[in-house]
């Protein structure tokens, strides 16, 4: 059985990539992974906050010694005794490199265009095989257009492509009033692929403190719906790669993502839950089903049940026929 695939132009023995997550952070558990059938592996991200916090810490550094005595700042250490969050990225980043033998993706994660997204080119001198930039950004200005939404995401690839010449996956938002056109001008602006989707974590209330309460709470194999709908839907009409994230806990979710069209599928929650040989659980799962199936491969059966086999019509059109055809078969009087 070949489950070879293409993701951000790397050539992967099998889809199976752990998304970014807390397990990169060990190589003992990457190495787990690996050993388990990852094809690839994305760390956890460098954030935006972080880079700019050691930016600004250097700045008071250098600030306050200039104006301190030359005594008393003989005792403070100097920049090289201090491993900057950024370095400690790019050393784990080049652990990873020494340690596995798989692509390693590293993921920046940010909102604003500016200085902080030229760090892409340290971590393409590290190593790195490819960038996954995530824009984590939750549009509540209501003096923020969807269109200042969309030009913020494009503005941060285009900054991010003049430091790298690695290939750069966008992780999205599913929030798009267009999710089709938003991917489209990505691919234009250079994007070698998308993930799909960001999962926001949504704070809650709790009722006896009177507070909000944020959670995260790991997904279900239900939430898998969403990315596989927009990938069965842009599937064969953007040349860009596409990689699922988001409720992929078993090797049926899995195989229903290729079967929409993704040359990927991102585990997290479930390798959290059950730990690096659940990957092992589930490609074995994938095995077997396709020994029983009709392809030979991962790359005969992408797509096959992507939009465009329902013929001409239009990805909105099909989408609104499936919404009354449901919406006409649920039983009148159930519920009583
Ligand atoms: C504990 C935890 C940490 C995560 N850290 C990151 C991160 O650093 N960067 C990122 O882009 N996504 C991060 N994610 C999101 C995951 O990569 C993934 O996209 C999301 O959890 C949906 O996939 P899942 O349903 O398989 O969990 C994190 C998720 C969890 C649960």
């Amino acid at each position: 059985m070949n489950l070879r695939t293409r993701y951000l132009g790397l050539e992967l023995k099998n889809p199976l990539v752990p998304s970014a997550s807390p397990l990169s952070r060990s190589l003992d558990t990457a190495k787990r992974l690996e050993d388990a059938g990852a094809a690839a592996l994305v760390m956890y991200s460098l954030f935006e906050e972080e880079l700019r916090h050691d930016h600004d810490v250097m700045d008071s550094y250098l600030h306050n010694q200039s104006l301190g005595h030359s005594e008393a700042t003989s005792f403070l250490p100097m920049h090289g005794d201090m491993p900057s969050r950024q370095d400690r990225y790019l050393e784990q980043l080049q652990r990873l490199k020494q340690t596995l033998g798989i692509p390693v993706i590293a993921s920046l994660n940010g909102v604003t265009p500016g200085g902080w997204i030229e760090y892409g080119k340290a971590l393409q001198q590290a190593g790195a095989d490819a960038l996954e930039l995530n824009v984590y950004y939750i549009a509540g200005d209501v003096n923020v257009s969807g269109a200042d939404v969309e030009q913020r995401y494009v503005d941060m690839l285009q900054e991010l492509r003049q430091h790298v010449s690695l290939p750069v996956a966008m992780k999205l938002s599913p929030q798009f009033s267009s999710v089709s056109n938003m991917v489209g001008r990505l691919e234009q602006a250079g994007a070698a692929g998308v993930s799909m989707f960001n999962r926001f974590y949504q704070p809650d209330i709790d009722l006896d403190s009177l507070r909000v309460s944020p959670q995260l709470h790991l997904s279900s194999s239900a939430e898998s719906l969403l990315a596989m709908r927009w990938i069965a839907i842009l599937f064969g009409r953007v040349k860009l790669t596409l990689a699922a994230t988001g409720g992929v806990h078993t090797h049926s979710d899995a195989l229903k993502m290729l079967l929409a069209g993704a040359d990927v599928v991102h585990l997290c929650s479930t390798l959290l839950l059950h730990g690096p040989k659940q990957l092992a659980h589930i490609l074995q799962g994938m095995e077997d089903w396709l020994d029983d199936s009709p392809y030979e491969s991962v790359e005969q059966l992408k797509g096959v049940l992507s939009q465009r086999h329902a013929g001409n019509v239009s990805a909105s059109a099909y989408a609104r026929a499936n919404y009354l055809q449901l919406l006409d078969s649920y039983p009148p009087g159930a519920g009583n």
